[in-house]
């Protein structure tokens, strides 16, 4: 073999070989799909733990994703947690029963940002502030704030499939899987990001 020959050759076996990944990966979401097996997919991409609590994700999960208890610390989710923060929710009335505030409040706590391991939830542990005036946010955190500046606002609050930052799932379309990498971001009438 020449030297041109020879990289053709090794060109060949790289792209063999991306290609039989590719094919390992496709079918392996195909297997999931089918299966609805969550449980025993690898999740590389996580960047959070996602909802493991029934009661949690029932109840704070019909007017929005229940947002994963590793976006706030336990300080914050105390707070929304609370009687008072609960029939006082973002200007709704998100009141429980005493037996199912304590049980999704001792779950958030437990799983928060400061309690758990993951890279992702302690950059948000960190950069927490607090709240401003009301209640906490995920959305007015300071690392959140900056990921999200460049977003021009009519692919947000004008934007009639997104109305707020609130609504992850919008543009993350995996963020109930606690993804929230690049890759799986599609805004609504716009499409990837690409920065
Ligand atoms: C009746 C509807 C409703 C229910 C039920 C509900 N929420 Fe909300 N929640 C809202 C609204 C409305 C907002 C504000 C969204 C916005 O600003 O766009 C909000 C915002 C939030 C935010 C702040 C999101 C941000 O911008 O960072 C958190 C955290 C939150 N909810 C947690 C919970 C938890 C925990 C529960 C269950 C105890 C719950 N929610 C149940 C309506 C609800
Ligand atoms: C209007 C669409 C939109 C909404 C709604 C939205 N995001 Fe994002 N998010 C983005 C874009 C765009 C980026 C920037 C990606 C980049 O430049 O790396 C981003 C970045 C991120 C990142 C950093 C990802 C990384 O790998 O660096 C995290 C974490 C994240 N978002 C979480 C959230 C959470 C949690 C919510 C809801 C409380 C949310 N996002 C709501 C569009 C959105």
């Amino acid at each position: 073999m020449n030297h041109h020959q020879k990289m053709l050759s090794i060109l060949a076996v790289g792209l063999f070989t991306l290609g039989a990944a590719g094919m390992a990966f496709g079918d392996d979401d195909d297997d999931d799909d089918r299966r609805g097996n969550r449980s025993e997919r690898s999740q590389p991409h996580a960047d959070f733990a996602p909802v493991t609590n029934a009661a949690y994700g029932e109840e704070c999960g019909s007017c929005h994703m229940a947002y994963q208890p590793g976006l706030l610390p336990a300080r914050a989710w105390a707070a929304v947690m609370s009687p008072e923060g609960l029939s006082n929710h973002y200007g709704d009335d998100a009141s429980l029963t005493d037996a199912l505030r304590n049980e999704i409040s001792a779950y958030l706590t437990a799983n928060a940002a400061d309690q758990t391991g993951g890279k992702r939830a302690r950059k948000f542990a960190e950069s927490h502030t607090g709240a401003n005036g009301g209640l906490p946010r995920i959305s007015e955190n300071p690392y959140f704030v900056k990921e999200h500046d460049e977003i021009p606002l009519r692919l947000i609050k004008d934007n009639p499939d997104v109305g707020s930052l609130s609504k992850c799932n919008a543009c993350h379309r995996k963020a109930a899987e606690g993804d929230y990498s690049e890759q799986q971001i599609n805004i609504p009438g716009h499409g990837p990001w690409t920065d």
